[in-house]
């Protein structure tokens, strides 16, 4: 019997996330993927960052546009059996080289079985860092939006920011501004303020972690006030998000379900540990059942579609099982 065939790996392409741009928040193993490489690619601020790993390394140089042409390289020095580091600051999966490289590499024929092997090596995103430097803002639902619209129509975005304005998650912006794309995140603050109460507690951090970092409290009405720039991200909060102390903070839910008094923490009449709320879909669902309202008035509201209401009315509640979970 003839062993199976397996495919000798040659090159080597590592997607590295540097995290925020210091060295204490720099991964080990994006530090061992940098040292294991031949050559170093990415965007001239990002090679500066880690200046000091790279020397005695062929180091290709590319500017912010330049994008495809860095994944091309890289596929070109793969195939001479080279291990190539593709850099990008935060984490390659977002908003980084990991799409790009991956679009280029399936255009050349490329599958994960082919010779040239491909590590994805996670950094720390924007997001988390912002974070982590303003207290608690994600600690319920968020997402992240980019507002450049240098490869994504103005409709989309502004689509999405209106989605997510109204359906009150909290906003991580990514590249709000440049020197010449300023008017994105004043219209964001226009679809924002349709939906949000212009006091909506907002952080913006500029230069995380980096020598120039600067944080600023503000809200949603005063925002484009601040100091936005290339390097900052923008968070918005939800409509429970709060300051205190100096700290941005989204409460997790816990109030809900607990009232903390003199130190007790006492469960709500009506609400069970490691159960759904009584809000929850099930009990939510036999709420509206035994409400005699038509789906016309309970979509109204609860500001949800008729015909999803429609559909739920007309559904059985389903039993609850008996297991309690983790909350969250
Ligand atoms: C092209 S995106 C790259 C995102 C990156 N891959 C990540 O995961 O964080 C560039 C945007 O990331 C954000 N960003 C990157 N580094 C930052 C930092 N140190 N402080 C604040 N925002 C940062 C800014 O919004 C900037 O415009």
């Amino acid at each position: 019997m003839n062993a199976p065939e397996t495919t000798v790996k040659t090159g080597k392409i590592m997607l590295v996330g540097l995290g925020p741009g210091s060295n204490d928040h720099l991964t080990a193993r994006a530090r061992a993927a940098i040292a294991e490489a031949d050559t170093i690619i990415g965007y001239v601020t990002y090679i500066r960052l880690v200046a000091d790993l790279v020397q005695g390394k062929e180091v290709i140089k590319k500017s912010m546009t330049e994008e495809l042409d860095r994944a091309i390289e890289a596929l070109d020095r793969a195939s001479q059996g080279k291990k190539v580091a593709l850099i990008s600051s935060g984490d390659a999966g977002v908003y980084g080289m990991a799409g790009p490289t991956f679009e280029v590499l399936f255009q050349a024929g490329w599958t994960p079985d082919s010779e040239i092997e491909v590590e994805i090596v996670p950094g720390a995103s924007a997001l988390n860092t912002c974070a982590a430097l303003v207290g608690a803002p994600l600690t319920h639902d968020f997402c992240a939006i980019s507002l450049s619209d240098l490869l994504t129509p103005w409709p989309t975005i502004a689509r999405r920011l209106d989605a997510v304005a109204y359906a009150d998650f909290v906003v991580a912006l990514y590249n709000p501004k440049s020197g010449r794309r300023t008017q994105q995140i004043v219209e964001a603050q226009r679809l924002f303020l349709r939906h949000r109460d212009p006091q909506t507690p907002v952080a913006i951090v500029k230069s995380g972690y980096r020598p120039k970092q600067r944080i600023e409290f503000t809200t949603l009405e005063k925002m484009n006030e601040c100091d936005i720039g290339m390097l900052s991200t923008v968070l918005i909060g939800n409509s429970n998000t709060f300051f205190k102390h100096g700290l941005m903070v989204t409460p997790r839910g816990y109030a809900n379900k607990y009232a903390v008094e003199a130190g007790e923490r006492n469960t709500r009449d009506g609400e069970q540990a490691g159960r759904s709320l009584s809000t929850g879909l099930n009990g939510w669902m036999a709420a509206i059942q035994a409400s005699g309202k038509s789906a016309a008035e309970l979509a109204a509201e609860y500001r949800l579609p008729e015909d999803y209401i429609a559909a739920v009315l007309a559904s059985e509640v389903p039993p609850e099982g008996e297991e309690n979970e983790i909350e969250g």
